[in-house]
Formats: structure tokens, C-alpha cells, sequence
């Protein structure tokens, strides 16, 4: 397979469904070697093999993005197979909604372990990477974070723990621009509005027509093919007529 992103090697978080996978499948089409990493095992390896039939290159890595130490280990495995690691798409996220006064506290927790732990996990597990292979061909490496429109505005108080933990990840990647600019090493932010998902299952969306999970893929490949000079920091993007 060839396309605009012939060599370059990318490790996508969260990859066995949903808008990783999408993320994961569109850009083996555009020639990159892809790294795809989550829980589900079985899910990664017909994904892989999925790949494989229309001549991508993709492999699969379980690993718990809460775990720091195994999260390490596999950036550090994934970097020894594929020679290097270009882009790093932080993507494995979890959303449950409920009033404050209702929540479950193990519910809270895992929204943190995952959208926000796991990305720092994931983001110091590759930045040494990313910092080294932006003295490459390619000239600049990516790190991308699928944050949420809810990480910009809170849409209703059920949002409560999820978007703060966006809106941690978007300060967080804000730091990480203004630091690694300079080494080039572009960060940017997705933030999707409704995106017919796993995580969105169930829900019913009324007359809107929720994004696609290939819409937010578009939008990765989009960034990641820009010209080395242009790094796109932010975009937030929602169904039309979403309002919150
Ligand atoms: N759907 C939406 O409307 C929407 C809108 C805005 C932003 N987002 C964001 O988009 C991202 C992807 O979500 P999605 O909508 O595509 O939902 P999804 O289909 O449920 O995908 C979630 C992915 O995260 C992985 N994941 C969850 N916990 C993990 C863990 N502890 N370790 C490793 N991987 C883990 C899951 O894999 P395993 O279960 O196999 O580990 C799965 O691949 C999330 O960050 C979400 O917040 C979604």
C-alpha cells in the first residue's frame, strides 16, 4: 500500500473499535505502518489482519493504558519493531454520564485512569521517540490527542468528571506545544462533537446525524500530511446542528 504517509510509523491508543480503529484503518491506507494498541487482543488482530488483506501494514499490542510500566514496555517494543515512531495518536478513552449527586466514585476514577493517566502515560512513554525521529527524513514528528468538544465547554452537568478530563488533556497538550515547537514535534487536539461509536451506543441522537468515526479520521490524516511548517494545534469539529 502507498499513499502520503509512506514510512512513516504511528502508534494509535485505543485501536480495537470505534474512532481508533477508523484512525488505524485510514492511515494504513495512506502507506504508514501502524502500531495498534488497546485491552482486546482478539478485536487488534482481525483489525491487523483486516489491514493486511488490502496491503496495509498494521500490528497488534495489548496493553492497559493505565498501566505506566506496561505502557512503557510496549511504546518501547513497538519503537525496536518498526525501527522508530513518528506519530503517537492518543485515542483510548472512556465516557459515562451521570448527575454528580448520582455518580458512582469507581466510575469517576476510571475516567481519569483512562482519558487522563493514560494519555500522560502514553505521551512520556513516546516523546523520547517522537523528539529522536523528528531528526529524521521526515523532518517532524506528531503527537495527536482525540480530546472532545467537551473538553472546551461543558454541554450539560452529566458531563461533569468526563469533561474534566478533557479539558485536562487539552491544557496538558497545550504545554506540550509550546515545548517540543521547537524540536519539532507538532501537538494537536480532535475534539468531536457526537460520534457514532461503542461509547455513544444506545443513545439516541433525535434528528441529528451524529459524525462518523471515519470523519474524525479524515481530520487525523488531514493533520498529519500537512507540510512539516504547519502544525494544526486544535480542532474541534461536531454534527451539524449539534448545539452543545
Ligand atoms: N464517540 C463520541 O461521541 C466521542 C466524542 C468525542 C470524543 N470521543 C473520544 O474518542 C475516543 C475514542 O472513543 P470512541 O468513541 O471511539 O469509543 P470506543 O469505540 O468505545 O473506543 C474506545 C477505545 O479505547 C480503548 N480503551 C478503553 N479503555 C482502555 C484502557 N484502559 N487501555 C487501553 N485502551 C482502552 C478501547 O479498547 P479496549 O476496550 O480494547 O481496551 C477502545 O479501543 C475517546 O477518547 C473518546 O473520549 C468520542
Amino acid at each position: 500500500m502507498s499513499g502520503r504517509l509512506d514510512g512513516v510509523r504511528v502508534v494509535v491508543t485505543g485501536a480495537s473499535s470505534g474512532i481508533g480503529e477508523a484512525t488505524a484503518r485510514a492511515l494504513a491506507t495512506e502507506g504508514a505502518t501502524v502500531a495498534l494498541l488497546a485491552r482486546r487482543t482478539d478485536m487488534l488482530e482481525e483489525i491487523a489482519a483486516d489491514i493486511a488483506t488490502t496491503g496495509g501494514d498494521a500490528r497488534a499490542y495489548q496493553v492497559d493504558v493505565t498501566d505506566a510500566a506496561a505502557v512503557r514496555d510496549t511504546v518501547n517494543s513497538v519503537a525496536a519493531d518498526l525501527g522508530a515512531i513518528d506519530v503517537l495518536v492518543n485515542n483510548a478513552g472512556v465516557g459515562s454520564m451521570s448527575l454528580a449527586v448520582d455518580a458512582d466514585l469507581d466510575e469517576w476514577h476510571t475516567m481519569v485512569d483512562v482519558n487522563l493517566h493514560g494519555v500522560l502515560h502514553s505521551s512520556h512513554a513516546a516523546l523520547p521517540h517522537l523528539v529522536e525521529a523528528a531528526k529524521g527524513a521526515r523532518g517532524v514528528a506528531d503527537l495527536i490527542t482525540v480530546s472532545s468538544a467537551s473538553g472546551r465547554r461543558v454541554p450539560k452537568p452529566t458531563s461533569n468528571v468526563y469533561a474534566a478530563t478533557k479539558h485536562a488533556v487539552g491544557a496538558f497538550c497545550e504545554a506540550l506545544r509550546q515545548e517540543l515547537g521547537p524540536q519539532h514535534v507538532r501537538v494537536g487536539l480532535v475534539e468531536p462533537g457526537f460520534v457514532v461509536t461503542d461509547m455513544t451506543s444506545g443513545r439516541d441522537f433525535g434528528e441529528l446525524e451524529a459524525l462518523e468515526a471515519s470523519d474524525v479520521a479524515d481530520t487525523i490524516v488531514f493533520m498529519l500530511t500537512r507540510p512539516r511548517r504547519h502544525g494544526i494545534n486544535e480542532v474541534l469539529m461536531r454534527a451539524i446542528g449539534q448545539d452543545s
